[in-house]
């Protein structure tokens, strides 16, 4: 990022790189780049645009670029809508509109992918659990993601004289463990100093190497609190009692179970953003939630996880902590103030609330931020 001076005062430049992608994730960006630009104004932003996912499959017959891969390297942070869709699903693996993300990933190495589970406390009766389950509700996952199942190789289908055999490789390195396992423990102590790490320590090598390396790891953070779960109980818990939760560290897989398990506690997989790091601080920002087709180009989806994924980019990659508190502080009061989009609405119908749009969410945060001066 720029530092510039201009006229006796800094003024700080950051280069985005914006990938709508496909479904409610292209519908939403517009918006989620409206409320970005309004929500640090000492930052100014040079918003760049590209394709990824179908609509790259569409445009240049790939799920991703060299050129657009070389746009995310040379950018501050990369604000990502979502990928795929039917028309797309019966293409080879390789070039499926999820390549493109993949492929994302892991160029630029973004292993650490946080993705924080958080109740807005307007947002209780929305929860699949009790309201006294969830109150007060704050998880964070940390995913390992660019290793483990999703990129194990050998992988593949063959045809043999037995019939068909589908296979993946699960494997980690040690170091790949541990550069996670740091990454959660740094979090943990700025939290509650609790972390829980997840395996199959029971059943596979692979994730008995994990629990040994986290283990080693542990030594160098005593102030924290490790305690290691399988991952069938882990997601037994999480619907059981999950405010027993602090930091969850886990492997690419089991993380993306557990972070679409641990959104809907929070009232709907529209809520949850996610920031993926490297380890030179470089972010790939996107919401957890998918293309929704089916509700795609109507104006209902729900921007709030992207415009919470567009906060995590201010504090993780812009270094604007005060902007990103600025930005949830926003998010908070219109829900505070009853707007809800059609996935948060309460179950009953409620009367104390008001039903808005993708639209009109958005208008309500940026009022909101506006307000906030
Ligand atoms: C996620 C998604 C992706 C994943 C897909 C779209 C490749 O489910 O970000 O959780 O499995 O990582
Ligand atoms: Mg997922």
């Amino acid at each position: 990022m720029d530092l510039r001076r201009a006229g006796g005062r800094v003024s700080r430049r950051a280069r985005i790189l914006v990938l709508p992608g496909d479904g409610i994730g292209a519908e939403i960006m517009p918006h989620a780049v409206r409320v970005l630009e309004r929500a640090c104004p000492d930052i100014e932003l040079d918003f760049e645009y590209a394709s990824i996912g179908g609509a790259a499959l569409d445009s240049d017959g790939v799920p991703v670029t060299d050129a657009t891969l070389a746009l995310a390297r040379a950018a501050d942070a990369v604000l990502l809508g979502a990928v795929g869709g039917p028309q797309w699903d019966d293409l080879p693996m390789d070039r499926r509109p999820e390549r493109g993300l993949l492929r994302l990933r892991s160029e630029l190495d973004l292993f650490a992918n946080l993705r924080p589970a958080i109740l807005f406390a307007p947002l209780a009766s929305a929860s699949s659990l009790k309201p006294e389950l969830v109150a007060d509700l704050d998880i964070l996952i940390v995913r390992e993601l660019t290793g483990g199942i999703y990129f194990g190789e050998p992988r593949g289908v063959t045809v043999g004289n037995g019939g068909r055999r589908g296979f993946n490789t699960y494997v980690y390195e040690e170091r790949e463990i541990e550069r996670i396992a740091r990454v959660a423990f740094d979090l943990a102590r700025k939290r509650n100093g609790r972390l829980v790490s997840v395996d199959k320590a029971n059943v596979l090598e692979v994730t008995q190497l994990w629990r040994e390396v986290v283990t080693e790891v542990a030594a160098d953070y005593t102030d924290v609190a490790l305690e290691h779960m399988y991952v069938d109980n882990a997601g037994m818990q999480l619907v059981r009692a999950p405010r027993q939760f602090d930091v969850l560290v886990t492997g690419n897989m089991f993380g993306d179970i557990l972070s679409d398990v641990a959104a809907m506690l929070t009232g709907s997989l529209g809520m949850l953003p996610s920031a993926s790091l490297n380890a030179g601080g470089q972010g790939l920002y996107e919401p957890v939630h998918g293309t929704a087709p089916d509700i795609a180009g109507r104006n209902i989806a729900n921007p709030l996880a992207t415009i919470l994924s567009a906060a995590m980019l201010l504090r993780y990659s812009l270094d604007a902590p005060e902007a990103a508190e600025r930005l949830e502080r926003a998010v908070a009061a219109a829900l505070a103030d009853g707007l809800r989009t059609a996935d948060i609405m309460p179950q009953d119908g409620g009367s104390e609330v008001t039903r808005v749009g993708t639209d009109g969410m958005a208008n309500a945060v940026i009022e909101r931020l506006e307000e906030d001066r």
